[in-house]
C-alpha cells in the first residue's frame, strides 16, 4: 500500500464520502419504497361517498377500486380515442337558452316508452361483465336501478345469467342481443331473455370488433377481464385483426323478427338511411350510438348525428341516444334535439365501481336531479315540453 493508497483509504474525507453516501440512499424513494411500496405519502385524500356530487366524482374512487386493466376495459375507446373524446366534446357545441325559469318541485320528468312509464327518460345502457367491477355485479345495478325507477338494458355479455338478474330484483329489464349468425342459438337466446319477462329487446349492430390498445398495452398489470378482440390469423388475415361480427346485414332483423314478441330496437344507428332501413326491417325503436366510442373510430358523436336521425324517423318509432352522458343537463340537450331517452354507459359503471350497489343508484340519482334543475332553469315542467327552441348549436 503506498502513501497515496493509505490516505485513500484512511483518510477523513473517505469516512465523510461513506457518510455521506449512506444518508443519500437512506432518503432514497427507491428504498423507501422497499420498505414500504404504498407508502401513504403518495396518496391524496379521495372523497367519500356523501362527498360525491357529480358522476364525475365517482371514477377515481372507481380507478382506485380495480387493477388498471379492469379500469382501461371500461375507458377504452378505439383506436386512437377520437370518437371517445368527441362525444365528450360535443356537449360543449350545444348551447343551453335559460330565463324564465320555474322552481324545479314543480318539474315531473316522468315520460313513456313503448306504452310503459317512467319516472324519468334516463336509462342504463347495456355494458358488459359488471361484477370485474363489484362483487354485485348486474345484480347490483338492477337493484340500484329499481331503487330509483329506472329501466335497465341487461348486456348480452353480463357476469350473471339474465333470468338471474331479473330475479334480483322487481324493476323493468331491457334485453340486449348480439346476433348470432346461427339461427338457432339465435333464437336460444332471444328466448332466453324473452322467458325471464324483458320489456323489449335491444339488437346491436354497430360493433364490429375493434383493436383495444389499452387493454393490449395494459393486460399484464392485473389480469385483463379478456384480451383485445382478435380473430384466427390467416393467409387473408395475417395480423389476426377483430372481423367477429363483420358478416353483418340488414335482412338479419327480417330473420329474427319473427321469434320476438316484444318490441325490437337496433342499437348502433348514426345516420337517417342506417334509421329508415332499419324501420323497413321491423325495428321498433332506434338507439343513436357510437358503442361510447368504442366501434369505428373517427365516426360522428352521436348528439350531432341525432337530429338527422330523429328526422328520418318522423316519428315512426322512438328514438334513443347514448354515448358520452354524464350529466343532466347533457341529458336535456339530446331531449331538446329530439331523442325520447338517454342511456348512461360508464357513468352508471363509475358508480358500481366506486361503491357498488348505492355508488351505482346515487349516479342515478345526481343525474336525474341535475335533469331537473336543468328543466327548471329552461322553464320546462314536463319532459313532452322540452323542444328545439331551448338550444343553439354550434356543431365544428
Ligand atoms: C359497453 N357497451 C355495450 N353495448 C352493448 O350493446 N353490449 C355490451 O355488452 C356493451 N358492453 C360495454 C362495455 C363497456 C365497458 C362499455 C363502456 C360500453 C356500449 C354501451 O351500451 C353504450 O353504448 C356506451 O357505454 C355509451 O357510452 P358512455 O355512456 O359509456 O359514454
Amino acid at each position: 500500500m503506498d502513501k497515496i493508497e493509505r490516505m485513500w483509504r484512511r483518510g477523513f474525507s473517505r469516512r465523510e464520502a461513506l457518510c455521506g453516501l449512506a444518508s443519500f440512499l437512506a432518503a432514497s424513494p427507491l428504498l423507501h419504497a422497499q420498505r414500504d411500496p404504498h407508502g401513504l405519502d403518495r396518496h391524496r385524500r379521495l372523497l367519500g361517498f356523501d362527498e360525491m356530487r357529480t358522476a364525475f366524482d365517482f371514477e377515481p374512487i372507481f380507478r382506485g377500486n380495480v387493477p388498471l386493466a379492469v379500469y382501461d376495459y371500461t375507458a377504452h375507446g378505439t383506436d386512437s380515442e377520437f370518437t371517445l373524446r368527441r362525444n365528450r366534446d360535443v356537449f360543449d357545441w350545444v348551447e343551453l337558452i335559460g330565463g324564465g325559469g320555474v322552481d324545479p318541485a314543480r318539474v315531473d320528468t316522468s315520460t313513456e316508452l313503448f306504452g310503459f312509464r317512467m319516472d324519468s327518460p334516463i336509462m342504463i345502457a347495456p355494458t358488459a361483465r359488471q361484477q370485474s367491477l363489484h362483487p354485485d355485479g348486474e345484480l347490483g345495478m338492477h337493484r340500484a336501478a329499481t331503487t330509483t325507477a329506472t329501466t335497465m338494458i341487461v348486456s348480452n355479455a353480463s357476469s350473471f345469467p339474465f333470468p338471474r338478474i331479473a330475479e334480483a330484483a322487481e324493476g323493468p329489464l331491457w334485453y340486449q342481443f348480439y346476433p348470432r349468425r346461427d339461427l338457432d342459438q339465435s333464437r336460444e337466446a332471444l328466448d332466453e331473455g324473452q322467458n325471464a319477462g324483458c320489456q323489449t329487446v335491444v339488437v346491436t349492430i354497430d360493433q364490429q370488433g375493434s383493436y383495444y390498445e389499452r387493454d393490449l398495452h395494459d393486460r399484464n398489470l392485473g389480469g385483463a377481464p379478456r384480451g383485445p378482440i382478435r380473430s384466427r390469423r390467416s393467409e387473408s388475415n395475417p395480423y389476426g385483426v377483430g372481423q367477429n361480427r363483420l358478416w353483418y346485414e340488414w335482412r338479419y332483423f327480417d330473420d329474427i323478427r319473427p321469434m320476438i314478441e316484444v318490441p325490437m330496437l337496433a342499437k348502433g344507428i348514426l345516420t337517417g338511411a342506417g334509421a329508415k332501413l332499419c324501420i323497413e326491417h321491423g325495428v321498433d325503436g332506434i338507439v343513436v350510438s357510437n358503442h361510447g366510442g368504442r366501434a369505428l373510430d373517427y365516426g360522428p358523436s352521436t348528439l350531432e348525428v341525432l337530429e338527422e336521425v330523429v328526422d328520418a324517423v318522423a316519428g315512426r318509432v322512438p328514438v334513443l341516444i347514448d354515448s358520452g352522458f354524464r350529466r343532466g343537463a347533457d341529458v336535456l340537450k339530446a331531449l331538446a334535439l329530439g331523442a325520447d331517452a338517454v342511456c348512461l354507459g360508464r357513468a352508471a359503471r363509475w358508480g358500481l365501481g366506486a361503491f357498488g350497489e348505492p355508488g351505482a343508484q346515487k349516479v342515478i340519482e345526481i343525474i336525474n336531479d341535475e335533469l331537473r334543475q336543468a328543466m327548471a332553469a329552461v322553464g320546462r315542467t314536463t319532459v313532452g315540453a322540452i323542444d328545439r327552441s331551448i338550444v343553439t348549436t354550434n356543431f365544428l
